[in-house]
């Protein structure tokens, strides 16, 4: 194998949700040479390939999954860029060479440019924002995950989102080419980077300069909605629809319709419609993939006879 592997490895460990059942092979790159390495590996076998980063936002399948899943989380590096090493624009060094200075805390100047490899965890990334005082993080307080998946769907919230502060993003694309593409030329929209098949293997991401204070206090109050208004400390893959478009909603959130049918606190096995927030599925315990889909469908349907709604669902399966 091109890197570490597991065989017959479970995956309900690895999705926030608790949910999954058995990969048939799992290879885990711990470096971007060895994620090319095991993704080329797994395509020149004609093998199916499924990517799982911090298994949030993720419905994983019960069952044995055949083909590979090839896992980023161990891709961690994280650099804070000083000049001369790097300008906006410049292409003329490699802001993801492993002679670029690593994130040091605290805070020594310097501009507020991170690289990061995708394995890099979100909510570690706002704390080291926080930690240096440097400001485009805090909407993601409280997002689980690891930033390549965060970039491929464009994670956020109602206070911001991922690509607001992605200035390129290193891509592998599917001929096996590696690619950094610049903002202007990718098309984010909500809650999808709209990359297609190409894989994200990091980013570097542009943030300002500003005050640990003022950072750390955004961070805390959007940590403290969540807790008010969301399930944070039972297991969920996150929101379980995109919020629709407001104009055929009445102005209505996901969550808000499903509360609204009347679906909150019902349950199929152990999946749960969130007692706290409609737009939330919780695991109370045992819960199969099989009893999570069940239920969404039936808030989809519900919603849609309804409110004549059609939910289009955020959460990959
Ligand atoms: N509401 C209800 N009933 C509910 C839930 C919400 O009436 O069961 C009402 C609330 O009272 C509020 C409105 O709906 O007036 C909006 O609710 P909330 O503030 O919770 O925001 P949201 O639109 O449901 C969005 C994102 C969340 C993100 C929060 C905070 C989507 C689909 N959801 O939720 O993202 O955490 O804002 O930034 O965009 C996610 O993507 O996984 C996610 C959870």
């Amino acid at each position: 194998f091109p890197c570490a592997y597991r065989q017959r490895a479970p995956l309900a460990e690895r999705s926030t949700l608790r949910v999954g059942g058995t990969a048939e092979l799992m290879l885990e790159p711990a470096s971007p040479q060895e994620l090319v390495d095991a993704v080329a590996w797994v395509r020149e076998r004609g093998l199916p390939l499924h990517l799982l980063g911090g298994g949030a936002n993720t419905i994983l399948p019960d069952g044995v999954v055949s083909g590979v899943v090839v896992t980023t989380d161990r891709l961690r590096r994280t650099y804070r860029l000083v000049p001369p090493e790097y300008k906006s624009g410049d292409d003329s060094g490699d802001p993801y060479s492993e002679a670029t200075p690593r994130i040091a805390l605290p805070e020594d100047g310097g501009e507020p440019v991170l690289v990061v490899w995708a394995g890099s965890s979100m909510p570690g990334l706002v704390n080291a924002s926080k930690a240096l005082g440097w400001s485009g993080l805090e909407g993601l307080a409280g997002v689980p995950g690891t930033i390549g998946g965060g970039i491929a769907m464009n994670a956020g919230g109602s206070w911001g989102e991922l690509w607001e502060v992605v200035e390129s993003v290193r891509v592998l694309n599917v001929d096996g080419s590696i690619e950094d593409l610049p903002r202007e030329r990718c098309s984010p929209t909500y809650r999808n980077a709209n990359l297609g098949e190409r894989i994200v293997m990091g980013a570097v991401l542009r943030l300002e300069k500003s005050h640990k204070k003022i950072v750390g206090e955004a961070v805390r109050d959007y940590l403290k909605h969540k807790r008010d208004v969301q399930p944070v400390t039972e297991a969920s893959a996150g929101c379980v629809f995109k919020n629709p478009d407001p104009n055929l909603s009445g102005g209505r959130g996901a969550g808000q319709l499903v509360d609204e049918a009347g679906l909150k606190g019902a349950a199929i096995g152990g999946a749960q419609v969130s007692p706290k927030h409609g737009n939330f599925v919780v695991n109370t315990g045992g819960a199969t993939a099989t009893d999570v889909l069940a239920l969404i469908e039936r808030c989809r349907a519900t919603v849609a006879e309804r409110f004549g709604v059609e939910l289009e669902r955020e959460v990959k399966v």
